[in-house]
């Protein structure tokens, strides 16, 4: 066998060996790294805009950093960390965040974004979220359920939570919006 033959081979090694590593720790979390559609991410965008001025936002569970980076994108004056488990969609968002804030033209407002997103390996459930003026979600119940706890004794006065799809449980909405998708996702938006 040639070099020119075995590549394909581990090119289709390489792709499955990264399916089956993102099915066993989605497994083990409970969720898959699902990214979140455009008209999604633009109702985050809104809602956080609602909050005037700087923040500082953490995003548990950032996936491949799509949500993250465009909310960053959309609103001025906020800072963004994103806290992600699985191995693969973290190196992709934090590929993604050096392609765009460095190498794509100024076009895309690179300057703007450079500092203001960061995205690292963290447990959600681990994770002090006592610095967070805003945390974004896009989990599941169970999730929501270990965070809603944590939430109360860590979030300082006046945080606000937004999360896709799964309320906190025991908890009172202060918005709940439905995005204009084909899925009409909710998006619930918490004030501490
Ligand atoms: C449905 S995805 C959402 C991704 C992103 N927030 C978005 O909206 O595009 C949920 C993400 O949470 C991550 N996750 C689940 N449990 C986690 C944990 N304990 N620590 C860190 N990340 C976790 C998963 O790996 C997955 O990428």
């Amino acid at each position: 066998m040639s070099v020119l033959e075995i590549i394909p081979w581990i090119v289709a090694s390489a792709v499955l060996l990264s399916v089956v590593w993102i099915v066993l720790v989605s497994w083990r979390n409970g969720i898959s790294p699902m990214p979140t559609s455009k008209s999604v991410r633009l109702a985050v965008a809104a809602e956080v805009n609602r909050t005037l001025g700087y923040g500082n936002i953490i995003e548990a569970g950032s996936g491949w950093g799509t949500l993250g980076l465009d909310v960053i994108r959309h609103c001025p004056g906020k800072r963004l960390t994103g806290i992600e488990n699985s191995s693969l969609p973290l190196w992709f968002s934090q590929l993604l965040t050096v392609l765009i804030t460095h190498l794509l033209p100024a076009a895309v407002s690179r300057e703007s974004l450079r500092n203001r997103v960061y995205f690292k390996r963290g447990d959600i459930y681990k994770y002090s979220y006592g610095d967070a003026d805003i945390v974004l979600s896009y989990l599941f119940p169970g999730a929501m359920k270990r965070l809603a706890e944590k939430f109360k004794q860590e979030l300082p006065p006046g945080a606000v939570v937004i999360s896709v799809c799964f309320a906190l449980p025991g908890r009172q909405p202060i918005r709940t919006i439905t995005c204009k998708d084909r899925l009409r996702t909710k998006v619930y938006v918490y004030a501490y």
